[in-house]
């Protein structure tokens, strides 16, 4: 009789240190696995740039990039890097001249902070700045996405287009940012 009133008690005890254990490991699991996943969407958000917390940075450098991505598709079709499709290549021209049309609008308050490269001459020169951004604009427009011919003979405008303003209004001007 004693002797099963302790099996019984050792059973119960058992599962009572059995369970909160069992409660932390899962509830350390859960948290690992959130961790992970907030620090892939951190490292995802913040590609390609420092950390930047203004979100009218934020919303400039996504524009940026988007157009990035854009040329990106275009260059490797007439590279041949990318099999041409004009589906795609007139979608990335579209982007292009969305975005190009946006930049004025985007740049519109002047904000700085320490991981920008952005130039302060853009608001005491603002009017030059507007016209890159229509010359940018007219480039993407020019883009003849109806071959990888049409590309040969149109990209190379529009790359310039963008080198021309990232080199008087970017600091650190990086070729490799837009091709
Ligand atoms: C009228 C000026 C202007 C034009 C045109 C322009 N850019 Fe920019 N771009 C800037 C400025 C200014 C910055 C820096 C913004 C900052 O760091 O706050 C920038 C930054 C960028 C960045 C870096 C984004 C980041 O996450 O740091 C990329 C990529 C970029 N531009 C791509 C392009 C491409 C591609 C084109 C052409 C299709 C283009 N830009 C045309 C002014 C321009």
């Amino acid at each position: 009789m004693m002797s099963r009133f302790n099996t019984l008690r050792q059973v119960t005890s058992r599962k009572h240190i059995a369970r909160p254990r069992q409660r932390r490991f899962h509830i350390f699991a859960a948290l690992s696995v959130l961790g992970l996943c907030l620090g892939l969407l951190s490292a995802d958000l913040n590609a390609g740039s420092a950390v930047i917390t203004d979100k009218d940075i934020r919303a400039r450098l996504a524009l940026m990039r988007e157009q990035k991505a854009a040329l990106l598709t275009l260059s490797d079709m007439m590279a041949g890097r990318r099999i041409f499709h004009p589906k795609p290549a007139k979608a990335a021209r579209r982007v292009l001249i969305e975005n190009t049309r946006k930049i004025p609008r985007y740049f519109a308050k002047q904000q700085m902070e320490a991981n920008s490269h952005a130039e302060p001459e853009i608001w005491t020169r603002w009017q030059d700045f507007e016209t890159r951004a229509q010359a940018a604009r007219q480039a993407a427009k020019q883009i003849n996405a109806g071959s990888v011919n049409g590309l040969r003979r149109s990209l190379p405008a529009m790359v310039q287009a963008c080198h021309n303003c990232h080199q008087t209004y970017r600091t650190t001007p990086n070729r490799a940012i837009t091709h």
